[in-house]
């Protein structure tokens, strides 16, 4: 799998600890900035990794900023762009099995190491389960 990976200056630190997590799995990386913690705007990394997402079939993403809100208000202004904001595994999962989520929203200043580690495994390990998910999701475009 694919990931594309961006941070605003509050996520910075944290996109590098959750790059390394993929990795670990063998997942390909792919971390569009932002690379220090000179203040930039979130929705200027949201829209990077919406559109690559949306070229690139079949890849997902993950966002970081302060709360994780501001990275997946922007991001779902992108049709196609199901951005989950998680601060728990549960969530996380059913993010991806019931919404198809392909980014998921981290907020840096909300959790932890250990729970953002949790997190990224749960959504990670997790699919679309279709069913009586698939039309609910396609209503999502069509709104
Ligand atoms: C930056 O200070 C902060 O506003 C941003 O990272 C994010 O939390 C916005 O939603």
């Amino acid at each position: 799998m694919r990931y594309y990976i961006g941070a605003d200056h509050a996520g910075y630190e944290i996109k590098d600890f959750v790059k390394n997590i993929f990795l670990s799995y063998g997942d390909e990386v792919i971390d569009v900035g932002t690379f220090d913690d000179k203040r930039v705007d979130y929705p200027d990394f949201a829209k990077i990794v919406s559109k690559k997402i949306l070229d690139d079939i079949g890849s997902q993403g993950v966002l970081i900023c302060g709360t994780g809100i501001g990275m997946s208000i922007s991001a779902n202004r992108f049709q196609g762009i199901r951005a989950a904001l998680c601060h728990d595994s549960l969530s996380a999962i059913l993010s991806k099995q019931h919404n198809d989520a392909n980014i998921l929203c981290l907020g840096s200043r909300v959790s932890g190491k250990a729970m953002i580690e949790q997190i990224i495994k749960s959504w990670r390990d997790c699919s679309f389960e279709q069913g009586r998910h698939t039309n609910r999701v396609k209503k999502i475009d069509k709104l």
